[in-house]
């Protein structure tokens, strides 16, 4: 009897040492103590083979080691139970955790803006590469070698050699455009240009553009105006006050700048006009026979206009943004200001 009262001690330490998991495990547990065949009705089973004089303390500690494998069996199910009705027991009504969105950049929403007025007006969505080769970028522009207006923009040229470059303005694109040579193009571009400026509040060394070009039959200069009166309603509002003055861009002749009346003092005059009351918005013009020679297209047939804009300083207008930088630093406490309409 001695050495089943040793083995019942070990059951004990086993089922003190038992790790219960889950259904599977418990269940693994029952059939090997508790089961028909089990190590508890094994157990019983010695009984015969104990001394009659033994058999009360035997069946003793038999019964209170049987007792102790059921309870730790109860306990344990009780546990999985508690777990399993917690489970169910989630209330699908609680509001969710609201996931933290971001939100568009300022010069997103405006290009997007800026977009969405012209689509309005027939134009389609142009882009170009922001690597540019000479060609596009300048000479095809009317800006050949030494041409003075080069100077206008500082470039940046890549080591690959003097043909490689960052784009200074989307005007690149106008030319792609032209020598896809199917007529009529009516297109904005958007995109980022570069220019070897030095960093302050009102320059910087990348900004970005807005490109239009619509060539066609007949297409004339009250087209264009027509066209930019409809942005600047849409985009600033009916009060505005529109005017062009005569300019020069190589690639456009004639050529214009058109200025709008300041939104922060309504044209009284204050820093952000510099006491004018005006504020150029944007470069236009028609464009240069010239430039639709260089792309095969018939200059007494077909004419066009060409405008560009940048969208930094027409976000700056509509948002009263002193600050350039601000555009390109993404503190987020600047960016988040900006989660309107997305
Ligand atoms: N490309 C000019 C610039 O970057 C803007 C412009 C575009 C002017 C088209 C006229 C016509 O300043």
């Amino acid at each position: 009897m001695e050495s089943i009262v040793q083995q019942i001690a070990a059951y004990r330490q086993e089922i003190s040492e038992y790790q219960v998991d889950g259904a599977a495990s418990l269940e693994a547990y029952r059939i090997k103590f508790l089961g028909t065949k089990g190590i508890v009705k094994g157990l019983f089973g010695e009984m015969k083979s104990v001394p009659n004089e033994q058999k009360k303390d035997f069946g003793a500690i038999l019964n209170e080691f049987k007792t102790f494998a059921e309870s730790k069996y109860e306990e344990w199910k009780a546990a999985i139970s508690a777990t399993e009705e917690k489970g169910s027991s989630i209330d699908l009504t609680l509001p969710g955790d609201p996931m933290p969105l971001g939100s568009r950049h300022p010069i997103s929403l405006v290009r997007n803006e800026i977009v969405s007025i012209f689509r309005r007006l027939g134009f389609s969505v142009a882009e170009g590469p922001e690597i540019e080769d000479d060609w596009h970028n300048f000479t095809a522009l009317n800006l050949p070698e030494n041409h003075p207006a080069r100077d206008m923009q500082d470039t940046f040229y890549l080591n690959q050699g003097p043909d490689w470059l960052l784009r200074t303005h989307t005007s690149n694109v106008q030319v792609r455009e032209m020598e896809k040579g199917k007529l009529p193009i009516r297109v904005v571009c958007p995109g980022r240009v570069y220019r070897n400026e030095t960093i302050s509040a009102r320059a910087h060394c990348f900004f970005h553009q807005v490109e239009g070009l619509y060539i066609d039959e007949h297409v004339s200069f009250a087209d264009l105006k027509q066209t930019l009166y409809f942005f600047v309603q849409e985009m600033f509002g009916k009060d505005v006050k529109v005017r062009f003055r005569p300019s020069y861009f190589p690639f456009t002749e004639p050529s214009a700048e058109m200025d709008i009346s300041c939104l922060l003092c309504n044209g009284d005059g204050c820093n952000v006009c510099k006491h004018t009351g005006w504020v150029e918005i944007l470069g236009c013009g028609m464009v240069h026979p010239q430039l639709l020679e260089n792309s095969g297209i018939d200059s007494n047939k077909y004419t066009g206009f060409a405008f560009g804009m940048g969208i930094e300083r027409i976000t700056m207008l509509k948002y009263q943004i002193n600050d350039l930088r601000l555009f390109s630093e993404n503190d987020v406490r600047f960016l988040r200001q900006f989660n309107a309409a997305l």
